[in-house]
């Protein structure tokens, strides 16, 4: 390590050499001091010595190029470091095209996102991807120009703006695990440049394909199976974890890191706020291994977070790592790399145990899961949702399911048949994604509102149903808001959109039946959302509401952790979060039918009334218990 490398040195200068104003530097070598160690260390762990002054070039590039006013919101958010934890954080994850359009029509739309409550809006991806099938755009084909359609790269600098200007910060996809085979990289290569061919895993013949093969796992096994894709242009094969083209970059090469981070910077100088750290557990590869979440891969997110912290400290990320219970954490932070990766990280057990537990009326599994999840640093923020654009996938472990005599496996094909309505007493309306024949795993695709019922309620025209369906959502998102982190609310949730069955008319995603639940906004509907009579309006009303309550509670801050349990009947779940603001109890019953809770429960959990904040009354007490309405919600507080 030279001189000029070493942190603790307050006399040499780290960003001296690169032609800046001395104002410049004198920012960027304090905050080297504050973060030259973390970039040094995740550095080190995985490339050579001298990545470390490339990275500094990186850096004082990219800060070079910021403006005066994002340089401005870097010192209030280094003054207000827990801004993403605050409770009134709540998350809105959309297509720009299928909301709004274009960037514009976004702008055009916030006052309807003001109207509920949303403070942190996810743009699904935006990037100019490949021409013909794209992954819903996660096949980028330039990162440094937008989708045609929606908007020019200024256009995008002027909504985040205005985003910003309403109180809404911008979250953008960063995809690093692959680029499209249209990428310049990629064009390279095929002409045969040695230096872009090392930003692939390539190989001429089948033998290390084959013997990676032994240990992946296949992601798209029914429209993609296998893991390397044959090329006629490169005459090789490369490796494609997702779709064949998709390809993997080679983030062993450190030529490969310094691109991302220049992509990085240069997203957050056009005021990104967050970016979202696409399918990042796949990065690293080891032979003999699933080639996920390996610790590489938390190297060089420590490595790219420190370094992005110095040039725009106002920039968080957010890790997409939908993986097992015990590989999630590890995306927070553990051991030597606590409070020093991502900010958030998608909470992808909840999610599932939000699933399981409606299917089986029974919380005891959520429970287990949940209370064996190890502590996270209290600079982290869980990203809580109920949905997503993708496939649920039944992430559970067998130890926690026989941890309450259950098998991992038959419970996890319980789930699959119930969601897809196989079930007798199913009252859901999804699809199988990506059955696996080998394996006999089956993912779940489905709008949120015709997998809880509301599908099979309309077609039947039993209000009944529908009733119970829209207390399951509104049960559903009470979750998700009181878990504390960032509620992330799925665009179409909110007014209870039912499945899109019209993907199948669109060749480029016929087969990929995700496209279910990514519907257009159908501003007619969102029109009315305050008529309170249709099914929109009314799962409108009440998610609305969750964002009201949830804003004014101290309590739900995300650097207090969620204690959860099972009080003494199976489908009641109860989160308890304690805070120096006043103690939280959130009760939550997944039985259709009204279940009694003792009082000892509650008051055992440091509460010293029983008043619910979302009904605004106090609890009524019988014999010594509450009664919890079928599907019902409290969120209990001081
Ligand atoms: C992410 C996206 C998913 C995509 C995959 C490959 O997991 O959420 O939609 O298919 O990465 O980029
Ligand atoms: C798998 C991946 C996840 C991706 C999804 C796409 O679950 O782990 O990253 O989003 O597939 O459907």
């Amino acid at each position: 390590m030279s001189a000029s490398q070493t942190p603790a040195s307050r006399t040499v200068s780290a960003f001296g050499g690169f032609g800046l104003p001395a104002n410049d530097v004198q920012v960027l070598d304090r905050r080297w001091q504050r973060w030259g160690e973390d970039l040094i260390a995740g550095l080190s762990a995985v490339y050579p010595p001298e990545t470390v002054a490339r990275a500094q070039q990186v850096i004082a590039h990219g800060f070079a190029a910021r403006s005066a006013t994002l340089r401005e919101r870097d010192e209030q958010r280094l003054l207000r470091p827990d801004w993403y934890q605050q409770p009134s954080m709540i998350g809105y994850a959309a297509y720009t095209d299928r909301f709004a359009g274009t960037f514009k029509g976004v702008q055009r739309r916030i006052p309807y996102l003001k109207d509920l409550g949303v403070t942190y809006l996810h743009l699904m991806p935006l990037l100019k991807p490949r021409q013909g099938p794209n992954d819903g755009g996660y096949a980028v084909a330039d990162y440094r120009q937008t989708r045609a359609d929606l908007g020019t790269i200024e256009d995008l600098a002027t909504m985040a703006a205005d985003l910003h200007d309403n109180g809404i910060s911008l979250t953008l996809d960063l995809v690093l695990n692959h680029v499209a085979d249209q990428h310049e990289w990629a064009a390279k290569a095929r002409a045969g440049e040695k230096k872009y061919q090392d930003y692939f895993y390539i190989y001429s013949d089948r033998t290390t394909p084959d013997q990676y093969e032994k240990t992946l796992p296949e992601i798209f096994p029914a429209f993609a199976p296998g893991n390397f894709t044959w090329d006629d242009e490169l005459n090789a094969w490369v490796w494609t974890t997702f779709n064949s083209w998709q390809w993997d970059l080679n983030w062993s090469n450190p030529d490969v890191f310094l691109e991302l981070l220049d992509v990085i910077l240069y997203l957050a100088n056009q005021g990104a706020d967050c970016l979202r750290l696409d399918a990042i557990a796949f990065i690293w590869k080891r032979l003999g291994t699933d080639c996920q979440n390996l610790p590489e891969v938390h190297a060089i997110t420590q490595a790219l977070r420190a370094a992005a912290h110095i040039a725009a400290p106002a920039l968080i990320i957010k890790a997409e790592a939908i993986v097992g219970p015990s590989q999630l954490v590890h995306y927070l932070g553990q051991g030597e790399h606590a409070g020093k990766l991502s900010e958030i990280a998608y909470h992808n057990s909840l999610m599932v145990q939000i699933w399981s537990a409606f299917a089986s009326q029974d919380a005891r599994l959520m429970a287990a899961a949940l209370s064996r999840f190890p502590a996270v640093p209290t600079s982290a923020a869980w990203g809580t949702y109920a949905r997503c654009h993708d496939d649920i996938g039944w992430a559970i472990d067998d130890a926690d399911a026989s941890a309450v005599g259950w098998s991992g496996h038959d419970h996890r094909r319980f789930l699959s048949d119930f969601y897809i309505g196989d079930f007798p007493q199913s009252f859901s309306r999804g699809a199988a994604f990506q059955a696996n024949e080998a394996t006999g795993d089956r993912r779940i695709s489905g709008s949120c509102a015709s997998l809880l019922g509301v599908e099979r309620a309309l077609e039947r025209r039993d209000n009944v149903a529908l009733d119970v369906a829209i207390r399951r959502i509104t049960m559903a998102y009470a979750m998700v808001y009181a878990f504390g982190g960032i509620p992330l609310l799925y665009m179409g949730d909110e007014l209870g959109l039912t499945n899109d069955y019209t993907f199948e008319q669109v060749p480029e995603h016929a087969e990929d039946n995700r496209w279910l639940h990514r519907p257009q906004m159908p501003w007619e509907v969102a029109e009315k959302r305050h008529d309170n009579t249709s099914v929109a309006s009314r799962v409108f009303t009440e998610i609305q509401h969750l964002g009201k309550v949830r804003a004014t509670m101290p309590s739900l801050h995300a650097a207090v952790a969620t204690k959860v349990d099972v009080p003494d009947h199976a489908s009641i779940v109860l989160f308890e979060r304690r805070h120096a603001a006043g103690n939280f109890v959130g009760v939550f019953n997944f039985n259709p039918h009204p279940q009694r809770l003792h009082v000892d429960h509650l008051w055992s959990r440091g509460l010293n009334r029983l008043h619910d904040v979302l009904t605004g009354r106090d609890l009524t007490i019988v014999g010594g218990n509450i009664i919890v309405p079928a599907y019902g919600a409290l969120w209990l507080s001081n």
